[in-house]
């Protein structure tokens, strides 16, 4: 392997940083591809059955009506709430060896990603920046300062950030990846993370709250608020949740 083909997932993380002089990145091939891939000769079309009308509100309930929500009312997250969202997320669910199984998946079960709270509005949490500790099931306060006008600025001015009652904010530490994985692992970070979005909604809409997952952030702003150094870890995804109206 070339030294450059090395350092590629490295120049790439680099490279696609958001930075207030530049969006960077530029823009993507002029022709755009077609948003859906059809098959019209297919053997066999099978329609899939449309969703029943009545019901219990359930699984399948939630995945239809997910919907990314970035208005929000000012009523307060309970704790329980928060501690579903949390679960939803980065819950464990299993021993498997040396494993910490979770909620979401994780490629090779290395869990590349940590989850961080800006906490605007949660019942018994006082607002701060906090570090969900997994192993713990605990909040650790990173700090009390008021920072969502900051990390709404970071959010290219987002709104939606100040407005909900609680941002989550999702690193990747690429190390505990790229020694199995090598370059590779970036990919494994960002489908990480994807999935615990996921979670984040589907665990928002069967609460009856709102959320929407932020990916256009200026990341060494994000990295200074939750106080990490953008390079062993950093800032990759973001998600709001709060109350609609
Ligand atoms: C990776 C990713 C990044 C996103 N970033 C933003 C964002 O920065 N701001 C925003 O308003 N919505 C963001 N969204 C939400 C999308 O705009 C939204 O999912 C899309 O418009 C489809 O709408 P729906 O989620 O309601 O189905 C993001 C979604 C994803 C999956």
């Amino acid at each position: 392997m070339t030294k450059k083909t090395k350092e590629i997932g490295d120049r790439y993380q680099e490279e696609t940083k958001y930075h207030r002089d530049s969006l960077g990145g530029g823009f993507g091939p002029a022709e755009r591809t077609a948003p859906f891939k059809e098959y019209p000769d297919a053997q066999s079309i099978i329609p899939v059955p449309a969703l029943p009308e009545t019901g219990p509100a359930g699984f399948w309930e939630t995945v239809a009506r997910r919907r990314s929500e970035r208005d929000f009312t000012a009523e307060t997250l309970t704790l329980q709430e928060l501690a579903l969202l949390l679960f939803a997320v980065q819950g464990v669910t299993a021993k498997h060896g040396g494993y910490l199984l979770r909620t979401s998946p994780s490629a090779g079960a290395l869990y590349p990603v940590e989850t961080y709270l800006l906490v605007n509005n949660v019942e018994s949490v006082a607002g701060g920046v906090y570090h969900y500790n997994i192993i713990q099931n605990s909040l650790e306060l990173i700090t009390a300062a008021d920072l969502a006008k900051e990390l709404t600025a970071a959010a290219l001015g987002q709104r939606m950030v100040a407005d909900s009652a609680v941002t989550f904010i999702w690193t990747g530490i690429p190390g505990r990846s790229k020694w199995k994985y090598h370059e590779r692992a970036y990919r494994y970070i960002y489908l990480d993370a994807g999935h615990i979005g996921q979670n984040l909604y589907l665990a928002a809409t069967a609460l009856g709250m709102g959320c929407c997952t932020i990916g256009a952030f200026f990341d060494e702003e994000v990295n200074s608020i939750i106080g990490v150094d953008g390079k062993q870890e950093t800032a990759v995804y973001m998600g709001v949740v709060g109350k609609l109206p």
